[in-house]
């Protein structure tokens, strides 16, 4: 196939995203000999951009696991704003070690009903957004030499492709795709108020610098008044992970519970990264 631009498109609240889909990204563009475009949709202003692709682009489509599933605020970007002709992408979701369920499923099928046609696909381990021992420092070497097979292997399919398949790459995960993961107690009973936890932070730490505020993907978090989170938190603790100070953190006590629950069930064993060609 005559490839002319790779893209990576993305979201990515703590960076793990961004480092699998970037070094993709570098890596097919410099191999291709072609230009490397990058699309962080983060900010709700990037999510207001539509994209369209033709044959002639590949696109790397990237995003973290939330609850078993793509994020389903950033779902309607996805489904809606970008869109393909003959394209082929390559989906790719992070998670925290625990399973990625069917987030990768999900993000394969929009893409291939909106005119992508996934050659390849991945599901890469990183540190999970709530913990900093759950996954502490993934992806690491192992993982990373797991996304460089999946650019051999889609660098040899694309040199035997004339046109897209019609048929999108097999992944792991289940069709109809199921409900959300739903964080439970001891008793099996749904985290009371899980969706609510917002971070708090800090005044003796806080230096009213204002990243946090720019960082957040829902424009929540008040500028004038940073410990102020005045819309909708996803939890994807770009605010916590990215402050200078550690100034950010969540004390919600369901939020505390299900970190933990997390932490004593996973931390201790290494989940696969998995590449799909
Ligand atoms: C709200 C939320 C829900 C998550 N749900 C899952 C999950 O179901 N399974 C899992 O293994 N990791 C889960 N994670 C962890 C992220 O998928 C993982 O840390 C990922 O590497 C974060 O990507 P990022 O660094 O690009 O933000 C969740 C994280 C958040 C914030
Ligand atoms: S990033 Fe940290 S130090 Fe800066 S305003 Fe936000 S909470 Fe305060
Ligand atoms: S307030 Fe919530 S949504 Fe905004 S950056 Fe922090 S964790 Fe993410």
């Amino acid at each position: 196939m005559n490839i002319k631009t790779v893209w990576t498109v993305y979201f990515s609240g703590t960076g793990t995203t961004k480092k699998v889909v970037s070094t993709m990204g570098t890596a097919l563009s410099e191999q291709l000999g072609v230009p490397l475009k990058e699309y962080c949709f983060n900010l709700p202003k990037a999510r207001e951009q539509a994209l369209s692709f033709t044959s002639e682009d590949l696109v790397i489509v990237g995003t973290p696991v939330y609850a078993g599933r793509v994020p389903n605020l950033l779902l309607p970007y996805i489904r809606d704003m970008l869109s393909g002709n003959q394209t082929p992408a390559i989906p790719v979701v992070l998670y925290g070690n625990r399973n990625y369920d069917d987030g990768l499923i999900e993000l394969r099928n929009v893409l291939a009903e909106h005119g992508f046609c996934p050659i390849g696909a991945a599901a890469i381990v990183g540190e999970h957004s709530f913990s900093r021992i759950l996954g502490a420092g993934r992806p690491d070497q192992e993982d990373m030499a797991e996304v460089q097979k999946l650019i051999d292997g889609v660098l040899s399919k694309l040199n035997t492709m004339e046109t897209v398949p019609g048929e999108p790459v097999s992944v792991t995960g289940c069709d109809p795709i199921r409900p959300y993961y739903t964080p439970r107690d001891r008793h099996g009973e749904p985290i009371k108020d899980f969706l609510k936890a917002k971070p708090v932070t800090n005044p003796d730490t806080c230096v009213s610098c204002g990243l946090c505020a720019k960082l957040c993907p829902m424009g929540s978090i008040d500028p004038q008044n940073v410990s102020d989170v005045i819309g909708k938190c996803i939890k994807c603790c770009a605010c916590v992970k990215n402050c200078p100070k550690g100034a950010k953190y969540f004390d919600h006590e369901g939020y505390l519970y299900h970190q933990h629950e997390l932490e004593e069930q996973y931390s201790s064993r290494r989940a696969p990264s998995e590449i799909f060609l």
